[in-house]
């Protein structure tokens, strides 16, 4: 557990991790193996999960005992109901969650194969707003040690990072707020946000979008569009994760893969929290990237969250 961070508990000034992104019901199916298109079939099992990149990554944060906070749109309605109540089972801070009064909650349709481990994902993500820069300009940013932001609403979320260097730059560099965002989709208007935040997260889907067979061949390739002193960091599976680092320094871990490998939905959120909470707390890009890979190895491991730590 990280010093000082009991979930639940309110912890100094600066010291909390904000994530800014999607939260989602995942209603997830586990089947024997993968279904044929058209075909009628039983599942082993089905569960609802609170899901979303930003919301998992809040989670994991939580169970490695760091004070978390989560800001992203609801709906009022079944699934918020669901949602918040496992927020506060695990004592992720919902003080920034805009409630809109229309749009439906995101919902995703997840199947996750016993034999693979794989988990292919439909994703109704359509009409509820996402967060603005006005609602982020509400946001106490004296909590924070950190603000991590999952790419969607590009320019919005460009201006709240725009807050946070404003803010920086009135601050000795000990108490500046560290940034990271992770661009995972391949969507032409997010690739701005690659050029913001201290660290940069991008995913093998991105990487092969732009033709990038590896992730060191990604990060050669992809390391100009990130501003000078950045880090990129791109994770790929069951190869584990590379990065280079703000002074051009190339890092890689292999993977930790599981004994048996049960559920690979959200290891990418696992990964970037674990590797956020590292850097956070000072250690070095190396073992944040370690850090990051054993914790998703193990949660490759489990169905769900529990049992990563
Ligand atoms: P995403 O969930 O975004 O698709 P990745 O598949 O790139 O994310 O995985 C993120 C991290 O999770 C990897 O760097 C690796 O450490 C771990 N991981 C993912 N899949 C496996 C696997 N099959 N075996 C071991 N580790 C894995
Ligand atoms: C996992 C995840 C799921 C969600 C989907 C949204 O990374 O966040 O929880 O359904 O991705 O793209």
């Amino acid at each position: 557990m990280a010093a000082g961070a009991t979930p639940g508990r309110d912890p100094g000034a600066g010291q909390r991790i904000l994530c800014v992104g999607l939260v989602c019901l995942d209603i997830i199916s586990t089947v024997e193996t993968f279904p044929r298109e058209d075909s009628d079939t039983r599942c082993v099992s089905q569960r609802w999960q609170r899901g979303g990149n930003a919301s998992n990554s809040c989670t994991v944060l939580a169970l490695l005992g760091a004070p978390c906070a989560f800001m992203g749109s609801l709906a009022p309605g079944h699934a918020a109901d669901f949602i918040v109540a496992d927020f506060q089972r695990r004592g992720v801070d919902m003080t920034h969650v805009a409630w809109q009064p229309r749009g439906d909650v995101p919902c995703a349709c997840c199947i996750v194969s016993a034999d693979t481990g794989s988990r292919t994902i439909v994703l109704h993500d359509t009409n509820l707003p996402d967060v603005t820069a006005q609602d982020f300009e509400r946001v106490d940013l004296s909590q924070y040690k950190w603000i991590h932001w999952e790419a969607r609403n590009a320019a919005e979320q460009a201006a709240m990072m725009q807050r946070v260097e404003r803010h920086n730059r009135s601050r000795p560099a000990g108490q500046r707020i560290r940034t990271s965002v992770e661009v995972e989709k391949p969507r032409e208007e997010l690739l701005p946000l690659m050029g913001r935040g201290d660290v940069v997260f991008i995913s093998k889907d991105l990487a092969q979008h732009f033709g990038y067979r590896s992730a060191p061949e990604a990060l050669r390739g992809l390391q100009g569009r990130v501003q000078p002193g950045a880090t990129l960091i791109c994770a790929w599976a069951e190869e584990g994760a590379d990065a280079v680092g703000p002074n051009g320094e190339l890092v890689h871990s292999d993977a930790f893969p599981p004994e048996t490998l049960v559920d690979t939905l959200g290891a990418g959120d696992t990964f970037n929290a674990a590797v956020i909470l590292a850097l956070s707390e000072g250690k070095s890009l190396q073992d944040a990237l370690t850090f990051g890979c054993q914790i998703a190895g193990r949660k490759c491991g489990v169905q769900g969250f529990d049992g990563i730590v």
